[in-house]
């Protein structure tokens, strides 16, 4: 993209930023009412670990069914086998007997894994309830640029792209639930993103997580416009949450942790920030949780008050300029179909072929 063309494009002052992405830092103690969730089903990707282990035992207690969407984790990672015996166990002590909680491979580095999961799920004929986009890498490997098999930056595909392809492919899926939702974990650290798709697969370190951070907030927010615009997806719910300043692996993995030693300067203070000001992982999980059972999340169809939004933690929260940007928007919808080739393998057609209602 031209940086003339970039110079058309909505942006936010620095001090609106800073106060922002300040705001992520909130970490008051959340309690959520309960929730029914018995005969649901729902799949979270990165659920092994970090917020979406935490949050997927909350929805085993509240009777879900569910399936964690896990690569093969590094050796240093918690085994998704033993938070699928941590969830049945939840949803056995809740009472939940029946309850079914599995974990499949999908591995993000990998649209091909994407795809095999998406497959199986539709080919299992059940209805999606809840879809929970969450698994994500907090940097680059080695702080290099690193490209994964299909050719995409890695941050880029594991945190953004590859959960626009596991989400269209599983729409028909979630179409058929009564309240279906999508949750997107995105970041406050969308408030030091740029918007600027000519740097999507080139940038390596921080700046291409908080990039795509903005560009899956932006994404979904143009998602939800569509979905509302279809007669047969305008009940389907997608929003973006930061769960907040998290004391989880995402900062500095865990096997990068254990040798404190090696850490830089800035990692050592990132370490310190996080054990000083993080909340603990359950806390975070609360910002997934309520944004997949609140009424008031819903789109206003529903009855809730509109989806496409942002929750810092469970505060409806002003998204950057970006995502109210139809120029923006339209961009990264473009843009993202034409790297996983949407069109032709017409994960569009059902936008395409709908007249608006809207
Ligand atoms: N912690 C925070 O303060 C914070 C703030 C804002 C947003 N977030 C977002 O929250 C989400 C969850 O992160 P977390 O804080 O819970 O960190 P985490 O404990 O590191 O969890 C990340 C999850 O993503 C999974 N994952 C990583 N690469 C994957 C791949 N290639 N395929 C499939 N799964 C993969 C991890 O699986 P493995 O066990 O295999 O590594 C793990 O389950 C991320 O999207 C992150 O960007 C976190």
């Amino acid at each position: 993209m031209a940086a003339a063309k970039n110079a058309r494009l909505p942006n936010a002052s620095v001090p609106w930023r800073l106060w922002q992405a300040a705001r992520g830092l909130e970490g008051s103690h959340i309690t959520l009412p309960d929730a029914d969730l018995r005969g649901k089903w729902i799949v979270i990707t990165g659920g092994n670990n970090g917020i979406g282990r935490e949050a997927a035992l909350q929805f085993a207690s509240w009777g879900a069914s569910i399936v964690l969407g896990c690569r093969q984790p590094p050796p240093h990672e918690k085994h998704p086998d033993i938070t699928v015996a941590d969830c049945i166990a939840a949803a056995q002590a809740a009472g939940h007997e029946s309850s079914k909680i599995e974990w499949w491979s999908c591995d993000m580095t990998d649209l091909s894994s994407v795809e095999t999961f998406a497959k199986r799920w539709l080919s299992t004929g059940r209805t999606l309830d809840i879809l929970a986009n969450n698994a994500g890498i907090g940097r680059t490997p080695r702080g290099k640029l690193t490209k994964t098999k299909d050719g995409f930056e890695i941050v880029h595909q594991v945190n953004f792209l590859a959960h626009v392809y596991l989400t269209m492919n599983l729409l028909p899926s979630l179409a058929l639930a009564e309240d279906p939702r999508i949750v997107c974990t995105t970041s406050c650290m969308q408030y030091f993103g740029t918007f600027n798709l000519s740097n999507a697969n080139t940038t390596a370190g921080p700046s291409s997580y908080s990039h795509n951070k903005l560009y899956f907030q932006t994404w979904l927010t143009e998602l939800q416009s569509q979905l509302s615009s279809t007669h047969t997806m305008n009940h389907v719910t997608i929003n973006g949450i930061h769960p907040g300043f998290v004391k989880t692996g995402i900062w500095i993995p865990p096997h990068v942790a254990a040798e404190a030693k090696s850490l830089n300067p800035l990692d050592r203070l990132l370490n310190m920030l996080v054990g000083v000001f993080g909340v603990d992982p359950q806390q975070g999980s609360l910002a997934i949780v309520r944004a997949a059972t609140a009424k008031e999340c819903a789109t206003t169809k529903m009855g809730g008050e509109g989806g496409g939004r942002y929750f810092n933690r469970i505060w409806p929260a002003e998204p950057m300029p970006q995502t109210t940007s139809p120029a923006c928007r339209q961009l990264i919808w473009d843009f993202v179909d034409r790297e996983l080739h949407l069109k032709e393998k017409g994960l569009l057609d059902v936008f395409d072929s709908e007249c608006s209602i809207g």
